[in-house]
């Protein structure tokens, strides 16, 4: 009965979540449409649908038919695990593509509560598979892939952790996780959203509680998986966050977000484990800061922090 209840709140805040995104991608210029998608095909299980949002370099068609080989970016969306959709990124995507000379994946993953914990982070891993599987005829070069996400999906770039002993037969060799940018993610469900709330520098301006316990009830209904390092990273022993994360890690982080201790704490443990690892808080600005739908809103103050993470991502692309 409870299961039923939250599907009702999920999706009338998915459709809601659909309006604001409208009105958010109305501020000109106007955000690129996916080039193509592609669906993973999945033998076992019907119900299962992963869909693949592509955004591509100009040219990609031409030079991929050459024989080039374009750097990835695999995007998960944010939406507490129950809302959003893999377009609520084109901005981002719209930068990677100014910027750098890469391929954008953003990755459909299953929502909860239809399909609660592990089910996104299993897709992403399969996402992650699917790619190096089928680099040469999507023109991608899967030695050099970063990972990016916002909220929820900024928790899903850091806790896919392909693990390469899987019976796939899959080449994984050849994949590499270069460098994570994780937006706003969420970190730690150990720790109570009360809790979060109040220790906050603004609790007025962190997410409500009706949508945080949809979120939360939805994603992990099971309370002992809350405490699964694939849920809570932070939970994670230190040589799992060591040999699953790449080298370079980008964490961002809202000023005024409950989530704002647990990203900082997050940042400082992966500094001691040697990680290359850079933080920055955005200052006066709550939870999902960038996904504001009022039309009128500074999207310049965003942009400028979006193209500093994709010069960075440049750099690294051409390592
Ligand atoms: C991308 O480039 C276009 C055209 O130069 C520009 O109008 C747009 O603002 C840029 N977008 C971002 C996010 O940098």
């Amino acid at each position: 009965m409870y299961r039923t209840w939250l599907l009702v709140q999920a999706v009338v805040w998915r459709a809601l979540m659909r309006v604001g995104m409208l009105l958010h991608d109305l501020t000109s210029p106007r955000p690129p449409r996916p080039a193509f998608t592609r669906t993973i095909p999945f033998a076992s299980s019907c119900s299962r649908r992963v869909v693949l949002h592509f955004y591509c370099p100009p040219e990609y068609q031409k030079r991929v038919q050459e024989g080039h080989r374009f750097p990835v970016v695999v995007n998960f969306h944010g939406g507490g695990f129950t809302l959003g959709s893999p377009t609520d990124d084109s901005r981002w995507a719209m930068c990677i593509l100014n910027e750098t000379a890469a391929v954008v994946v953003s990755v459909g993953y299953r929502r909860a509560p239809e399909h609660p914990f592990p089910a996104a982070v299993d897709d992403g891993v399969d996402a992650l598979l699917y790619l190096a599987e089928h680099a040469a005829e999507l023109g991608l070069d899967v030695s050099r892939v970063a990972l990016s996400g916002f909220s929820a999906g900024g928790n899903l770039a850091v806790t896919r952790l392909v693990d390469s002993s899987s019976s796939s037969s899959v080449d994984v060799d050849s994949l590499r996780i270069v460098a994570i940018f994780s937006w706003y993610p969420i970190l730690d469900f150990e720790q109570s959203r009360d809790h979060r709330r109040a220790m906050s520098i603004m609790p007025d301006k962190t997410l409500p509680a009706f949508l945080t316990t949809l979120f939360d009830d939805s994603y992990l209904p099971d309370h002992q998986d809350r405490t699964s390092p694939f849920a809570s990273p932070a939970l994670a022993q230190d040589d799992m966050l060591a040999d699953s994360l790449p080298p370079e890690v980008f964490l961002y982080v809202c000023e005024w977000d409950m989530l704002l201790n647990e990203g900082q704490q997050f940042v400082r443990r992966l500094q001691r484990l040697g990680k290359k690892v850079r933080a920055m808080m955005i200052e006066k600005a709550p939870h999902a800061w960038d996904k504001s739908p009022n039309p009128f809103r500074d999207q310049d103050r965003v942009n400028v922090l979006y193209r500093d993470a994709c010069a960075d991502m440049k750099v690294i692309f051409e390592k």
